[in-house]
């Protein structure tokens, strides 16, 4: 081999390495590269976790109220039949919304409540007052954290609209605040509550779907008719301003009760997509003749899905679509080992025909997880699985009413886990979990749908319970 071939035949060698050693790096590959990381601030000092908080027990929960606008006076019209609650006051930014919401007061036979309105601020002295137990809070998103980390200040328990934060920096200012006072601080998500929710969590925690792997949520509701009736139009504002899925907890409760978020799993990825919008910047363009140009300048997609994975090995897929002509939905689907439920557009349950226990029905060799149990057997198994929840307040809750009775059963738990001295259903760790995809969810987008690190808003304490459970006295 003269000297100059030598010295080729090197070189291609030396090529050929070098592409084996690349393919090997590629092979080897660290994954957690392509993952956007979060931070976790760390626990100031003095202060400690609220997992599973329990504060004395009260015999009366008096209560004060900010924000009566579409949802709020409801939530007062509630109260009135819930035992042991005193409501003490109500505020507004528009006095003539505060009266009205008196009349509710009336109606009932019940004193008058100390009324606040008038000033962006009026709601701090409702929050300042020595003789209230409770501030619960239905106003627009902004203000949200803010009333719930003053009312805590304030030595108040803290009851707060659906998406009680919106941004990761006011979830770690409520937790912060919440271990700081060791207060409560509950997101009122109602959809935890519905009938067909319930009823399924106890199947899946009493087994009958095997092992549960996936589950999905979302909120699809076409507010078109809705956008005008909003104080200073803050909704259409804020899915103008912001990307991602800014109404994700109706989705996320139900779906992170079923996986024991925080007690046992937790959330480690998400990676969300969405389309561009179109039908509320064509709704701005129509009914508000606001310039193409102008009305495109829309953050918010059309529909936006966010999907997660635990810890465990499940995964949760949840989506947000306010705007399509599509018909109401909150997906609500359960996949397990041995079986499924869904609830949206028609609820029905798939199952090994093992599952279906003999008082169920005798006929197992009709049964299959091929398709939807017969509506007979639906109704035997939602018989028997029936939470203790419903069972004792199903009456009382349809009669009051509030979507269908959720609301009703939302606020009566509150109340009763006040009284008695328990856990709340909701913590400020599940607040932090289903609020934290608004963020999450836009900063995936934002790097082309690549993963996003969930914080473990717990700060180490996600498996310390085991299971998530509502607590009773007896
Ligand atoms: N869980 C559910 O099913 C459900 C249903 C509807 C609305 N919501 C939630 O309820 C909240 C309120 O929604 P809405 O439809 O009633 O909105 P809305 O605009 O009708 O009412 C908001 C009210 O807050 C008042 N407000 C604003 N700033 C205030 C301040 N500084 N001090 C006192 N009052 C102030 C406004 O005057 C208004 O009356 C939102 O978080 C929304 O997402 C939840």
């Amino acid at each position: 081999m003269t000297k100059l071939n030598f010295l080729l035949f090197s070189l291609v060698l030396a090529f050929f390495a070098s592409c084996t050693s690349n393919g090997k790096q590629a092979g080897s590959d660290d994954p957690s590269r392509y993952v956007v990381r979060t931070e976790v601030p760390k626990r100031p000092a003095g202060q400690k976790d609220v997992l599973g908080l329990v504060t004395p027990k009260m015999d009366t929960v008096r209560v004060g109220f900010i924000g009566l606008g579409m949802r709020g006076p409801g939530a007062v019209r509630r109260f009135t039949f819930i035992p042991g609650t005193k409501i003490v006051a109500l505020c507004d930014l528009h006095a003539d919304r505060v009266e009205k919401t008196q009349t509710i007061l009336d109606k009932a036979g019940l004193p008058r409540a100390a009324a606040y309105s008038g000033s962006e601020d009026a709601w701090k002295e409702l929050c300042q007052r020595d003789d209230i137990d409770l501030v619960y809070i239905a106003t627009d998103w902004k203000h949200h954290a803010e009333m719930m980390i003053y009312a805590m200040e304030q030595g108040k328990h803290v009851a707060c609209e659906v998406p009680s934060a919106m941004n990761l920096d006011e979830i770690w200012a409520i937790i912060n605040t919440a271990e700081k006072t060791q207060k409560h601080a509950m997101q009122l998500e109602n959809c935890v509550y519905d009938y067909f929710e319930l009823t399924t969590l106890n199947m899946a925690q009493q087994g009958v779907f095997g092992e549960l792997l996936h589950a999905e949520g979302a909120y699809i509701h076409n507010l078109r008719d809705y956008w005008g009736s909003y104080e200073g139009d803050w909704r259409l504002q804020y899915n103008k301003e912001f990307r991602g899925d800014v109404y994700a907890t109706h989705g996320m409760g139900p779906a992170a009760q079923l996986m024991n978020l925080h007690r046992g799993d937790k959330m480690n990825t998400l990676v969300a997509m969405d389309t561009k919008p179109v039908n509320i910047p064509e709704y701005l363009i129509e009914e508000r003749g606001m310039d193409r140009d102008s009305a495109y300048q829309f953050a918010n997609g059309e529909h936006t899905m966010t999907m997660i994975r635990t810890e465990n090995g499940k995964t949760i897929h949840i989506q947000h679509d306010v705007s399509s002509p599509r018909p109401y939905s909150r997906m609500y689907q359960v996949s397990g080992t041995k079986g499924f439920a869904n609830k949206y557009p028609e609820e029905g349950y798939a199952l090994e025909a093992e599952m279906v226990g003999e008082d169920v029905t005798p006929d197992h060799e009709n049964l299959s997880a091929h398709s939807y149990v017969s509506d007979e057997v639906k109704e035997a198994l939602m018989a028997k699985y029936k939470h203790r929840i419903h069972r004792e307040l199903e009456e009382k809750a349809k009669e009051v009413g509030g979507h269908g009775g959720m609301d009703f059963i939302m606020d009566y738990r509150l109340i009763y886990c006040l009284r008695n001295g328990l856990p709340l259903d909701i913590d400020v760790y599940d607040l932090a979990e289903w609020c934290s995809l608004a963020e999450l969810s836009r900063i995936s987008i934002e790097h082309n749908s690549a993963a996003v690190e969930v914080p473990d808003f717990t700060r180490g304490g996600w498996n310390k319970i085991q299971g998530f459970r509502h607590a009773f006295i007896d």
